[in-house]
């Protein structure tokens, strides 16, 4: 998958591995109107799973940070957010939005056992190569009884159909951004987690259907994610690490 919108030209173009198609939408990630519109509707979703910090220096560690679109939502919560991504031009916008950022991989998470007190993992498992590395690096550094939250798309028709055949063919979404091979199993994700101690819950969300219709022709307004009767194509994940 290896193609992209250019936003000045609308042509698409050709670029290479997961980093340098990040890398090369740099200038998107904080235009509510752009190409990571969706992402902003997200990340509100996201931190509404997020409780305050239960201890001073509580650490959120926020896998695949990105341009650290989550940061306004869980400012004054009282973590140290701590964004990790490989793209380095994310990762500078992720800093000047407060988040501490990690240069790195999410399959050799450079943290510690047991470090975070949350751990987040926004719309990235889609887009590893080995999920049971990353499922099992992102329990392995959050503690007992810490908190994971995720989003991700399910591996399934309806899914390949709406998030790759449809939404590429809406203006300003980028094309390639997925690889319709690493959309997420359901039952595998949940049974890693658990297998990592971490019983994970899952509920169906989708982009509120009236405010989609109003924001398309102009990309001005508010875009709610709600819950949708089914998590066959984008869901989250929340569970809370079991002691010992
Ligand atoms: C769809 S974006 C999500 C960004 C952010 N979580 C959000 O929801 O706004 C995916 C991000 O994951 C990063 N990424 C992809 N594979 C990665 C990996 N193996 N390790 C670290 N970051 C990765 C990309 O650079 C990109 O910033």
């Amino acid at each position: 998958m290896t193609g992209l919108l250019n936003h000045e030209s609308g042509s698409v173009e050709r670029v290479g591995d997961d980093t340098a198609r990040y890398d090369h939408l740099a200038g998107q990630w904080w235009r509510p109107d752009g190409a990571f519109a969706m992402l902003h509707w997200l990340a509100a979703a996201r931190g509404a799973l997020v409780p305050l910090a239960g201890r001073p220096g509580a650490l959120l560690i926020d896998l695949g940070c990105g341009g650290g679109l989550l940061a306004p939502h869980i400012a004054g919560f009282g973590y140290t957010h701590v964004g990790v991504d490989m793209a380095a031009s994310a990762l500078r916008q992720a800093r000047a939005h407060g988040v501490v950022p990690i240069k790195g991989d999410v399959l050799h998470l450079p943290l510690g056992d047991g470090c975070a007190d949350v751990v987040v993992a926004g719309e990235i498992l889609e887009h590893v190569t080995d999920l049971d590395t990353a499922v099992t690096e992102a329990c392995r550094v959050l503690r007992p009884g810490g908190l994971l939250v995720l989003d991700t798309l399910a591996d399934t028709a309806i899914a390949r159909l709406l998030a790759i055949t449809v939404a590429e063919r809406v203006p300003g979404v980028p094309r390639g951004i997925h690889d319709p091979a690493l959309f997420v199993n359901r039952r595998r994700l949940v049974r890693l987690c658990a297998r990592a101690g971490v019983p994970l819950s899952l509920r169906g969300i989708r982009p509120s259907v009236p405010q989609l219709v109003r924001w398309l022709p102009r990309r001005r307004g508010r875009v709610e994610i709600v819950p949708s009767a089914s998590t066959a194509v984008l869901f989250q994940g929340r569970g809370i690490k079991e002691a010992g």
